[in-house]
């Protein structure tokens, strides 16, 4: 899969999860920079798999996207770590390809004394350094001039690993780290370290799917929308004899063109009313939104796939306008693809309208040449077919988010239960 490289999964990753809540992602920059240089002081691991925790650890707080009030990252950090450990280890041990490392994220707020207790074997290194590079940042950013490392020592062997700590003192020894946090450099080398990761294809397209997936932390409808939206794509590009390219250009495509909602408040996104004038604004904001974080990220005509799904054929769509002989046939399949979810899901307004709606509202927007002609008829040739598929297909894909979140309960109660006694 060329149309993205491992270097640009990840930033794309940031940048996405960054639309949400741009501070969040800055805490996991700079956790993710201290923890690199520790590694790199310890020297226990290759470039790659210190690019890889690098990109763990800007990722350590993603379950707080779910459970927190994000406004409040002291308390989540501090008094109630539990449950945004537990939600992103989840999230990303079922929904990423990072899976056993995942279980760093379910034991970063872990003391080392508890750890070691429950006889932890698993990545416990890199565990103990960024439950300290972690807690380095809170402080820091929390007390500012007053903050000392010295300060965390008293707590060896029971909050802190004797190994992080003295990899830290020996790391601070060594590198201005806050110096270069301070002066915005740790992302530059962040950056460059991620020249490192070499994900597979495979790999690749599940970070892919990880990236749609966080649509839930907004939205579980967009989720629901976006796989009813690439199986009536994929149906409409297979009856099409697209080369496989083309078809799977336009699943990537497909897979993120939604993915600017994040950056759109819930409220708005799920409304139950019309929405107002400057609502309805607010909501097209997406568009550009999406274009803006695809563009330097991902092969250009994915990016164009995605970020033109609301334009249409005659040229009423938007932002730009464009007409028929502007676009290609994958835009102008998703463009209808993604009419026609709108049809068929239910909204918070409405339930799915029944086909036969769907087949007379189309009927007209063939009339007014709304979407491309040759793509309406394959999709009025196999419309049953295409439309019941999309429909299972899409309620099929809420199966892995609802299951993290079943799995989520049960976990948290167990947590608690322990932590009770
Ligand atoms: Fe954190
Ligand atoms: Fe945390
Ligand atoms: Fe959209």
């Amino acid at each position: 899969m060329d149309f993205i490289s491992s270097k640009n999964i990840f930033l794309l990753t940031r940048d996405t999860l960054k639309l949400m809540d741009g501070r969040l992602m800055k805490h996991g920059s700079r956790v993710a920079y201290i923890l690199y240089k520790m590694l790199q002081t310890w020297g226990g691991c290759e470039e790659f798999e210190m690019a890889e925790f690098a990109m763990l650890a800007t990722l350590h707080d993603i379950g707080a996207y779910r459970t927190s009030d994000l406004m409040r990252p002291l308390s989540y950090e501090t008094r109630d770590t539990l449950p945004h450990s537990i939600y992103g280890y989840l999230f990303l041990k079922h929904l990423s390809p990072f899976e056993d490392r995942a279980k760093i994220l379910l034991n970063h707020h872990v003391s080392f004394m508890e750890l070691a207790d429950k006889g932890e074997k698993d990545y416990m290194t890199v565990t103990t350094f960024l439950s300290l590079a972690e807690c380095v940042d809170v402080y820091r950013e929390a007390l500012g001039e007053r903050f000392s490392v010295s300060s965390f020592r008293p707590f060896e062997g029971k909050r802190f690993s004797k190994q992080a700590l003295d990899v830290l003192d020996e790391t601070l020894a060594m590198e201005p780290l806050f110096d270069m946090i301070e002066m915005d450099q740790h992302e530059i080398e962040l950056s460059e370290l991620m020249d490192n990761l070499m994900f597979t294809n495979e790999e690749k397209k599940r970070y892919m799917e990880m990236i749609m997936f966080c649509l839930d932390f907004r939205s579980r409808m967009k989720v629901k929308d976006t796989a009813t939206c690439i199986s009536l794509c994929d149906q409409l590009a297979g009856e099409m004899h697209l080369d496989q390219r083309t078809q799977e250009m336009l699943y990537y495509g497909a897979l993120i063109h939604d993915i600017g909602m994040l950056a759109i408040p819930k409220d708005i996104i799920e409304s139950d009313r019309r929405l107002t004038d400057v609502e309805m604004e607010r909501m097209r904001e997406h568009v550009p939104i999406t274009r803006r974080i695809l563009e330097s990220r991902l092969d250009p005509i994915v990016a164009d796939i995605a970020a033109r799904h609301h334009e249409r054929s005659n040229g009423t769509g938007y932002p730009d306008g464009l007409d028929s002989k502007q676009m290609t046939v994958p835009e102008k399949i998703l463009q209808l693809a993604d009419a026609v979810t709108g049809m068929i899901n239910d909204r918070p307004h409405r339930k799915g309208m029944p086909k036969e709606k769907v087949r007379q509202i189309l009927e007209q927007e063939a009339q007014d040449r709304s979407f491309d002609p040759e793509i309406m008829k394959v999709f009025f040739d196999h419309f049953d077919q295409i439309v019941d598929t999309a429909i299972i297909q899409g309620q099929e894909s809420l199966k892995p988010n609802a299951a993290v979140a079943a799995r989520y309960e049960k976990l948290e109660k167990a947590m608690a239960k322990m932590k009770a006694k």
